[in-house]
């Protein structure tokens, strides 16, 4: 006799997983079977944790920081955290504002937690980072996707929001730089938004974990307003994905009940890691970190006129982060197949649109340049010899 399978919700039939695991996958069976691939597939930098980081974690183990910190974070970390936005953006910040989290993943949790629930809308832009939308759903909330295109710059305007807003709307999710397309939203009409949002009694969340990975104009942070949720990252910047930290700059009045859940969500971001990022705001680390900048940099400006001169079309130049979004409907009309062959027969994995929604998905590759410049020669020579074929 079968056992029955236990039930599960049905929230997770609305969670789909990230297309591009399937791409990994191949690539790395490729490898293990003895073949060179190229990966310009996975969203996290080449370059090691800086050096000054990793000592601080190693001593913090040593010196026995093992145990839980607050929810809310260290408070020597949340200062350093509420400096930084001094210094760099010039947003004078009380430290109490600050939520430590682990990764921005856990403040994009935290935060939808806090605003949507069932029957509540979350306005966000298509493509977009897939989590959004899940976190969205996991919260019984309905996440409702605006396609954006070159003509918005890849990016929601205060019009797109005019357009979709209900009155279920309870937030507008806006990442600037964005993933997939690393465009940002202009000064002005963040201003703009922000300023429906408040009329409006809609809160306004932007994602900044690509914030000081901007290569083009000023960065521009919304964490002047003290009523906009600001998420952050030590992630992407500072080079430090695995370590799984992040924050968030809230409202004040949100501060009790974001604590509330973070002390039942997950107790608190990992203490370690947190001792660790201490070390991330030296002027010795942070001289590294403009430099990788720099070198991400000058690895956009190769690639996104290679492929623009292949054919590929790149309307809007990303400002920021370490993604092209490249339009290739020139060489296909189905960005999966392609990406599937690309790896195949050239060695080169990226990521089809599918990951980033349901607008015109399969016109769309990302390509991560996180990978030296020699290797994104040599990825280029080999889309080279992909397209001739
Ligand atoms: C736009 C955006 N937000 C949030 C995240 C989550 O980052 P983490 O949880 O590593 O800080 C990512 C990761 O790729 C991202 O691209």
């Amino acid at each position: 006799m079968s056992t029955p399978k236990p039930y599960t919700a049905t929230r997770v039939d609305a969670i789909a997983p990230f297309h591009v695991m399937a791409i990994l996958a191949r690539a790395k069976a490729l490898e293990a079977a003895g073949r060179d691939i190229i990966h310009l597939e996975i969203g996290e930098p080449d370059f090691p944790t800086p050096q000054p980081i990793i000592e601080a974690g190693i001593a913090a183990l040593r010196a026995g920081h093992t145990h839980y910190t607050g929810a809310l974070g260290l408070p020597s970390l949340r200062e350093a955290i509420a400096k930084f936005h001094d210094t760099r953006w010039h947003a004078t910040i009380d430290a109490e504002r600050i939520v430590v989290t682990p990764g921005a993943s856990g403040a994009l949790l935290l935060v939808l937690g806090l605003l949507a629930g069932p029957g509540d809308e979350v306005l966000m832009a298509d493509p977009g980072y897939p989590c959004n939308r899940h976190f969205a759903e996991f919260c019984d909330a309905r996440a409702a996707t605006i396609p954006v295109d070159a003509t918005n710059g890849f990016q929601l305007t205060l019009d797109l929001i005019e357009q979709h807003a209900t009155p279920a709307t309870r937030a507008v999710l806006i990442a600037s730089p964005s993933n997939p397309t690393g465009t940002a939203v202009a000064p002005d009409e963040l201003a703009r938004i922000h300023n429906w949002c408040r009329a409006h009694g809609v809160a306004l969340i932007v994602d900044e974990i690509y914030l000081a990975l901007t290569y083009d104009g000023p960065e521009n942070t919304a964490a002047h307003w003290d009523d906009v949720f600001v998420i952050n990252s030590f992630s992407k910047y500072f080079l430090m994905t695995g370590w799984r930290l992040g924050w968030l700059t809230a409202p004040a009045w949100a501060v009790p009940a974001l604590e509330r859940l973070a002390q039942n969500l997950y107790l608190a971001a990992s203490t370690p890691a947190q001792h660790a990022a201490l070390a991330a705001f030296l002027p010795a680390t942070l001289d590294e970190l403009e430099a990788r900048k720099h070198e991400l940099r000058t690895r956009r400006d190769f690639l996104l006129p290679a492929l623009r001169e292949r054919g590929f079309v790149i309307p809007v130049a990303p400002e920021g982060a370490f993604y092209v979004y490249a339009d290739c409907r020139a060489h296909t009309d189905n960005s999966f197949e392609f990406a599937q062959t690309l790896l195949e027969q050239s060695g080169v994995a990226v990521t089809p649109g599918l990951d980033f929604g349901l607008n015109r998905p399969q016109y769309f590759l990302r390509l991560a340049y996180t990978q030296p410049l020699p290797r994104l020669a040599q990825a280029i020579a080999r889309i080279d010899r992909f397209l001739s074929r």
